[in-house]
């Protein structure tokens, strides 16, 4: 099923009587998550994520605007008729309740039609359960579990009724960083399988890259950027989209285009082919760490001298496959901040040498307007 928002706009007043001002966590949402597929929801901690899905799943009433379950405009509709399940940010299971029950719980108060037999409940459970392979634990309380089995067992009960939405706010906050890959793998493969269109919620870029179909990107309550994500890496439409993606962080400097040359300090680091028509103006630039090259000298050393951009080299840090060369610049957008170029371990570099030097990788290098912060090249 698709989720459509219609200028989806959520205000809460401002408790601090000195400032009047609203807060808008959610503003003029106006986009489609499409049947089926896995959104991640990402933006830094209260840009209005989990506002978002309280919307979604009518836990809020939105001030403005509309939300459709396809064609069905639901924006009216009480959360428990909306056949949405949800995690929740603090998973909350009921502690005095095995797992069993847990799961079991959100059929309970089903009426009409729908009710079932404690039978029928408990078939259910152990199909949600063998879902997210937890069916061994069935007669476990929460207390006699790790974090990551209590997680299953909150995604299970999310499962259980098989819902038309399923909706997951940092369900992987709480894990260690491996039963956080782990898990997030599994809500994946749980995902393909059932087919049941997800918004995943979290503030860690690397997690929202690495299992969504699509990724919108939120500040202050407002989209900045929507689309796949490697599409929103390779593309960034502004500064702090830019900045929000990548392990290490791009790295940002001040610069400027003159005629139709892109400068950092007195270096041209790339010519007219890559400017083409963008006119004179203060910049910033954004350099990925993975699009500095280094280059060799002519006696195949690398002499620091031969590319485009140098900078002070402060550290070599071999990391197995990869080497970060960690260095500074006078022209960093922040003062005094340490740049991190990834190179291959194949490369030699003297970490004696004042100075490193690289050439660009076009691909990799964004130019943004120093005023709107917009992404101009
Ligand atoms: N009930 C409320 N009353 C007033 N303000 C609220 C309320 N709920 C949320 N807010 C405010 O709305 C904004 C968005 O909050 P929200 O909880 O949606 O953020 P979030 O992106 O989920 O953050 P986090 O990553 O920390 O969970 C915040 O400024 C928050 O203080
Ligand atoms: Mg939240």
């Amino acid at each position: 099923m698709k989720i459509r928002f219609e200028g989806l706009t959520k205000r809460f007043p401002n408790r601090n009587k000195k400032i009047k001002a609203e807060v808008v966590a959610v503003d003029h949402f106006t986009f489609e998550i499409p049947d089926g597929k896995l959104v991640g929801l990402l933006g830094p901690s209260g840009c209005g994520k989990s506002t978002a899905l309280n919307l979604i799943c009518g836990l809020e009433t939105p001030t403005e605007g509309r939300i459709y379950f396809d064609d069905d405009d639901v924006t009216d509709i009480p959360a428990e008729n909306r056949g949405v399940g949800m995690v929740f940010q603090s998973y909350a299971l009921y502690p005095h309740l095995n797992v069993r029950k847990n799961i079991m719980f959100p059929l309970q108060n089903l009426k009409g039609e729908q009710k079932m037999t404690k039978e029928q409940m408990e078939a259910k459970a152990l199909e949600a359960a063998k879902i997210v392979q937890i069916e061994e634990l069935m007669d476990r309380k929460p207390n006699e579990m790790s974090g990551g089995q209590q997680q299953r067992v909150a995604i299970a009960r999310a499962l259980v009724k098989m819902p038309r939405v399923l909706l997951l706010d940092e369900p992987l906050s709480n894990l260690d960083a491996r039963l956080r890959i782990q898990t997030r793998e599994e809500i994946k493969r749980i995902q393909n399988e059932t087919k049941i269109t997800t918004v995943f919620v979290t503030h860690d870029q690397e997690e929202a890259m690495s299992i969504s179909d699509l990724i919108v990107v939120m500040k202050d309550g407002a989209i900045h950027q929507i689309g796949k994500p490697q599409e929103v890496y390779d593309q960034p439409t502004n500064l702090f989209v830019a900045k929000f993606l990548g392990t290490p962080p791009i790295n940002v400097f001040t610069g400027r285009i003159e005629g139709g040359k892109l400068c950092i300090g007195q270096e041209e680091i790339l010519g007219k082919d890559y400017v083409k028509d963008t006119s004179d103006q203060e910049v910033y630039i954004g350099i990925r760490p993975e699009g500095f090259v280094l280059r060799e000298g002519k006696d195949g050393r690398l002499d620091g001298k031969n590319g485009v951009f140098s900078a002070s080299l402060l550290a070599v840090e071999v990391m197995g496959r990869d080497t970060s060369v960690v260095f500074s610049h006078s022209m960093s957008e922040i003062e005094g901040t340490r740049h991190r170029a990834i190179v291959s371990s194949d490369n030699q570099i003297d970490p004696e040498s004042q100075i490193v030097s690289f050439d660009l990788n076009p691909k990799k290098v964004f130019v943004f307007s120093k005023e709107s912060q917009e992404r101009l090249i």
